[in-house]
C-alpha cells in the first residue's frame, strides 16, 4: 500500500504515529517570565494525536525575545513549566520538540533586558514594525554582533538545548527560518558582514552550521531538526542567489544525518512575493528526513507523501483551529474555521475552545 499521513514514520530517534506534524505557531499566551501556563499544557494536550508537535518559537535567552508573551527555555522555572506540556502530551501517545529561537534584529528594546538594542548581523533595521507589550512600534537600527560574541551566542543555543532534554522533549528544532537571527546570518540583503560570519555561502552559513554542532553535541543528531525558508520575504528578508545559497546550506547540512530537515516552501504572512524557488531541489540535494510545509491539505499532503516528496507534512493554521485534525483528516470530516483575530496573544478564546468531532 502507498505511503499516507496516517503512515508511521521515524524521523532520527523519534517515531512518529501518523505523518501529520504540527508545525511551530507564535501564540503569545505565556506569563511574562516566558513560564508555560496551564492554558498552554491544555492546548498542546488537545493536540497531541498529530504524529509531531513542534512547539512555538522559544527564545533561547533574555536577548532572544522579539514579542510578549513568549514562553522561553534557559530558565528552570521555564523547564519545569514545559514539563508539565511534555507529560501531557506524552500521556496522549504524541511526540514533542521544542523550536529553538533568537529573532536576532526582529525585536525591540523594549523587550529586552535593561533596554538593550536587538542584535543581528549587521546594523540593518528592517522594514515593518515591532510587536511590543506597547503595540507596533517602529523597529530600531540593530547592533551588529562581533565575532567574539558569537561563541558565547552559540552556548546559549547548548544550553537551551539541555533545557529542552531536561523538560522532557523528545527533540529539538533549530528555527533558521523567517527571518529570525540564523536566517539573517544566511541571507545576504541582512548580512553585510565582512568577516568570517560574511560575503561567501561559506562564511553566511558558518553560524548555522556552529550552532547545529553544539547542539546536536548535547542532543545528538537523532534528536534535532532544522527549519529554513528560503523563499520567504517575511522580516523584510532577501537574497541575491537563493537557489544556489539553499542549495548550499542543505547540502552543508547533510553530513549531520539530523532527524530532519523542515522546509517553509514559500512565503507566509503576507510578507510579499516570495522569491522564485524550484524547492524538488532542495528535496533532491537532501539526503534524510524531510518535512514539507505551507498550504497543504490532506489530498496535496498525502500526495507528497506517495510521491517521495517529503518523508512527512507540517500543518499549521489547521492545527489552531483544528485540534483533533488527525481525526478529521481520516474521516473526511468538515474543518473548523481558524479566527485569526485570536492567533496572537489574548486568553482561551480562540486557543482551547475550537471543538472535536
Ligand atoms: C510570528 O510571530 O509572526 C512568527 C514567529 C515565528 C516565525 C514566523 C512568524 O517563524
Amino acid at each position: 500500500m502507498a505511503l499516507d499521513l496516517f503512515s508511521p514514520v521515524k524521523l532520527g530517534s523519534i517515531l512518529l504515529n501518523n505523518r501529520m506534524v504540527m508545525a511551530p505557531l507564535t501564540r503569545n499566551r505565556s506569563s511574562e517570565t516566558g513560564v508555560p501556563q496551564a492554558m498552554n499544557v491544555t492546548y498542546y494536550e488537545q493536540r497531541a494525536t498529530a504524529g509531531l508537535i513542534i512547539t512555538e518559537a522559544t527564545p533561547i535567552s533574555a536577548m532572544a525575545h522579539g514579542y510578549p508573551a513568549l514562553p522561553g527555555i534557559y530558565s528552570g522555572e521555564q523547564v519545569v513549566g514545559w514539563r508539565k506540556v511534555t507529560d501531557a502530551v506524552h500521556a496522549k501517545g504524541s511526540k514533542i520538540v521544542l523550536q529553538l529561537w533568537h529573532v536576532g534584529r526582529i525585536s525591540h528594546p523594549s523587550l529586552l533586558p535593561n533596554g538593550a538594542l536587538p542584535v543581528a548581523p549587521s546594523a540593518i533595521k528592517p522594514a515593518g514594525k515591532a510587536f511590543t507589550y506597547e503595540g507596533l512600534v517602529d523597529y530600531v537600527t540593530p547592533r551588529a554582533l562581533d565575532a567574539s560574541e558569537l561563541p558565547e551566542l552559540i552556548k546559549d543555543y547548548a544550553h537551551a538545548t539541555q533545557c529542552a532534554l531536561d523538560a522532557g522533549f523528545d527533540g529539538v528544532e533549530i528555527h533558521a527560518a523567517n527571518g529570525y537571527l540564523l536566517d539573517q546570518f544566511l541571507r545576504d540583503g541582512s548580512n553585510k558582514r565582512t568577516d568570517n560570519y560574511g560575503g561567501s555561502f561559506e562564511n553566511r552559513t558558518r553560524l548555522l552550521l556552529e550552532v547545529t554542532e553544539a547542539v546536536v553535541a548535547v542532543a545528538g543528531a537523532d534528536k534535532v531538526g532544522l527549519r529554513l525558508s528560503p523563499a520567504n520575504p517575511f522580516n523584510d528578508m532577501h537574497d541575491s542567489h537563493p537557489q544556489s545559497l539553499f542549495n548550499y546550506v542543505v547540502t552543508a547540512l547533510n553530513p549531520f544525518n539530523l532527524a530532519y530537515l523542515h522546509i517553509v516552501e514559500g512565503g507566509i504572512h503576507g510578507g510579499g512575493e516570495a522569491a522564485p524557488f524550484d524547492f524538488s531541489e532542495l528535496r533532491a540535494l537532501y539526503q534524510h528526513s524531510y518535512m514539507a510545509n505551507l498550504g497543504f491539505n490532506k489530498q496535496t499532503g498525502n500526495a507528497a507523501i506517495a510521491a517521495g516528496e517529503a518523508d512527512c507534512i507540517a500543518f499549521g493554521v489547521p492545527f489552531i483551529a483544528n485540534p483533533d485534525l488527525v481525526e478529521r483528516y481520516k474521516t473526511d470530516a468538515a474543518l473548523n474555521e481558524a479566527d485569526s483575530t485570536t492567533f496572537y496573544g489574548g486568553n482561551e478564546k480562540g486557543y482551547i475552545d475550537y471543538p472535536t468531532l
